[in-house]
């Protein structure tokens, strides 16, 4: 049973967790969102800092969480990239250091990779949440957040295909660009969640992006200046309600996971797709969640066993570096740096 630290640093939040294979029996996350409110999003070299703040007291805080100590530990894991490379820097330094002195394996994780396999992180309790098997393979891992929204063919743990991407800007990042028009603080995409539930997502008609490509890929800019161009047509006669304001929530909700779901759709009559896994900040919606299990019916959707994995978090690196623990996956610490645009294949 290895022990792994994990660090992921790749963006706003600092984040340290002990894992056990799957297990998790530590994740901290020291959140900075406080401190980028007021740039209306991630500010790289305030991040650094934060992140050169938090990261002693978040390993301190995740081995004792975790009753473990260095002895204990197998392994440190950590995020290379992708990521912004100022915050990517303090987790894949910090790892180096404590590789070093504490003379640990040190193992590399894709940022993404983590989260698609965050579906496979375990509590704690003794009730397994999802007991993996090989046999659901091929599964059709879709990544939705702040900075990625992809559709991922798993043919088997560390075989990937990327069968479609954004070519612009991100799901969450178009909630949150929309959500700052409509002053909802950063980052919008929760407060969305609640004030959709409280609108129309017809009230107001947004196109759908890509139906002529016949590719997997996906657009969100468009989204992004319909939801300008209308919120500048409603406010030139007078301020928002608050009933529009629930209403354009909830469209532009609706709009960005119907694009989702429009693709999903032609992606699985052309694979022999037993599962699909959901990962990313975005994955915590449970309108998304519906209206994906609603595309995939019979398919079974999974999901992280808590909304806390599904946005930036180490549990899911230590998750991911448990399957390189397992083969030996090492990287030297003198000749290791982050990779900002590392690719998952
Ligand atoms: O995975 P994540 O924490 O960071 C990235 O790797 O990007 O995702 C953050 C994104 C943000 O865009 C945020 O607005 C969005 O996830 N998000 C949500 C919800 N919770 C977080 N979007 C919609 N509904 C939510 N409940
Ligand atoms: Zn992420």
């Amino acid at each position: 049973m290895s022990n792994i630290l994990a660090i992921d640093t790749s963006c706003d939040d600092t984040s340290v967790a002990v894992t056990q294979c799957l297990t998790v029996l530590s994740n901290v996350v020291a959140s900075q969102t406080q401190l980028h409110q007021q740039y209306g999003g991630v500010f790289p070299t305030v991040a650094k800092q934060a992140h050169l703040e938090n990261i002693d007291p978040c390993i301190k805080l995740s081995l004792k969480r975790a009753h473990l100590n260095w002895d204990q530990i197998d392994a440190v894991a950590v995020t290379q990239g992708p990521g912004l490379a100022p915050a990517l820097e303090i987790g894949v330094e910090k790892a180096k250091e404590l590789a070093t002195k504490f003379k640990k394996p040190l193992i590399a994780v894709n940022h993404i990779e983590g989260h698609l396999l965050s579906i496979l992180a375990q509590p704690k309790t003794k009730n397994s949440y999802f007991v993996f098997r090989s046999s659901y393979f091929p599964v059709l891992s879709i990544i939705v957040s702040g900075g990625h929204t992809e559709f991922i063919l798993v043919k088997a743990i560390g075989d990937y295909e990327i069968l479609g991407q954004t070519v612009d800007d991100a799901a969450g990042e178009c909630l949150d660009k929309v959500g700052r028009m409509l002053d909802l603080g950063y980052p919008a995409g929760p407060v969305i969640e609640q004030f959709a539930k409280l609108g129309n997502p017809l009230a107001f008609h947004f196109p759908l992006p890509m139906t002529e490509s016949q590719d997997f890929n996906l657009s969100y800019s468009g989204l992004k200046t319909h939801a300008r161009n209308l919120i500048e047509t409603l406010t030139r006669i007078k301020p928002l309600t608050k009933q529009q304001i629930y209403d354009l929530s909830a469209s532009i909700q609706y709009a960005v996971f119907r694009h989702i779901c429009y693709k999903l759709n032609k992606i699985l009559p052309s694979r022999e797709i037993q599962q699909v896994w959901l990962g990313g900040g975005v994955a915590a919606n449970t309108t998304l969640r519906r209206m994906i299990r609603k595309t995939i019916q019979p398919i079974k959707l999974q999901c992280p066993h808590t909304k806390k994995l599904c946005a930036d978090n180490a549990a899911m690196i230590g998750v991911a570096g448990c399957f390189k623990f397992e083969k030996k996956e090492f990287v030297d610490p003198t000749h290791f740096d982050r990779q900002p645009r590392l690719k998952l294949t």
